[in-house]
């Protein structure tokens, strides 16, 4: 059986991936859930992968080589790894840099040098949207040379992390292929991140805040969506870099007032200050990831905010007692 890794496994997207794998792979779910977010969701994410029966959970911080170095046997043989644990969010990653720094970049220097010693040759990297900063009326393409500067300190970190594994690797076997991606939203999704907080806001009638106008315009993009994405990069036989987005950008008005819909219910709209250095708007070019992975977003908003509904419908309970704020955030 086929053994893959999978990093951040009790995060957004770690656990959407591993929920879609067949029966035919043996899964290493790597964690520590951290409290960068009420950790209680990725325990409950936890306790649904525990159901899987070819799933192996190891908690581990990955900045602490130590760590990886005493779980090495049960790593050893594995085809492919996915990294797609990160320290994620952009306007925290002002209130707590270093952790950023951790999490993002030695991070994802020991996985990568794990990868070199075990000779794991497929290396995924999940990377962000959040490099690009704003786009403008221009489509972000995967050049490095936009990169000079990136906008914020988790893009930062996060760019900085794929020079870092692209240099560890560079001159092995190892392929090393990145996807950057826009704005995901989905079931099981980030209670900081816009998307499932208005769902959350707007079905226990409590304020929903906006930073800024809400104006902003984002690349909103299913998870499921992402998960294909990952799934062609693991079969993509070079190392390069690719955008996983939506070619259709909505305002957080917009996205506001269809949940408004779906949900049956009017949000009591907050306006504070806009995030520091927040963006405009944020938009892929998808040429290369449609016709070099022959990948392309299929799931519309529409179709995705009403998944993502049913999901909090159906866990409402549960999502009650999840912390949706900062302790910064009043
Ligand atoms: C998001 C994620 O947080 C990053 O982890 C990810 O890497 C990035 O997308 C990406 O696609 O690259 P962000 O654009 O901040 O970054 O996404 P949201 O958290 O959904 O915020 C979108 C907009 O909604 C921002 O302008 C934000 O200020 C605003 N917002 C967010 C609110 O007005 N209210 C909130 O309660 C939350």
């Amino acid at each position: 059986m086929e053994k893959i890794i999978v990093t951040g496994s009790c995060g957004f997207i770690g656990f959407n991936f591993i929920k879609s794998l067949n029966e035919n792979y043996e899964i290493i779910g790597i964690d520590s859930i951290n409290n960068a977010y009420d950790p209680k969701l990725k325990e409950l994410r936890l306790e649904e992968l525990k159901k899987i029966s070819n799933f192996k959970y190891l908690k581990i911080d990955l900045s602490e080589k130590n760590e990886i170095q005493n779980n090495k046997k049960t790593l050893s043989e594995s085809s492919t790894i996915f990294h797609l644990a990160a320290r994620a969010g952009v306007r925290q990653s002002y209130l707590e840099p270093n952790k950023y720094i951790r999490d993002n970049t030695t991070a994802s220097v020991n996985v990568a040098s794990m990868a070199k010693e075990l000779k794991i040759n497929n290396v995924i990297l999940a990377s962000t949207s959040s490099i690009y900063g704003d786009t403008g009326n221009t489509f972000a393409t995967e050049n490095k040379d936009e990169l000079n500067e990136p906008p914020s300190i988790y893009a930062a970190t996060k760019s900085f992390g794929e020079t870092l594994i692209k240099n560890v690797l560079s001159g092995d076997d190892q392929k090393i292929k990145i996807g950057r991606f826009f704005t995901v939203y989905g079931p099981y999704g980030r209670p900081d991140m816009s998307i499932l907080r208005f769902i959350h806001w707007i079905s226990t009638d409590q304020e929903v805040i906006i930073y800024g106008d809400g104006n902003q315009r984002r690349s909103f993009t299913y998870v499921e969506d992402i998960i294909n994405g990952l799934n062609k990069l693991k079969n993509y036989e070079e190392s390069d870099t690719f955008n996983f987005g939506s070619d259709i950008t909505w305002s957080l008005i917009e996205i506001i007032s269809k949940i408004e819909t779906l949900l049956g219910k009017k949000a009591n709209l907050v306006f504070k200050e806009r995030a520091f250095r927040d963006v405009d708007v944020v938009l892929p070019n998808l040429n290369k990831s449609k016709e070099n992975l022959d990948w392309q977003p299929r799931i519309d908003i529409d179709e995705g905010l009403n998944r993502t509904i049913d999901w909090y419908k159906n866990n409402e309970n549960y999502l009650k007692n999840i912390k949706f704020k900062y302790k910064y955030e009043k």
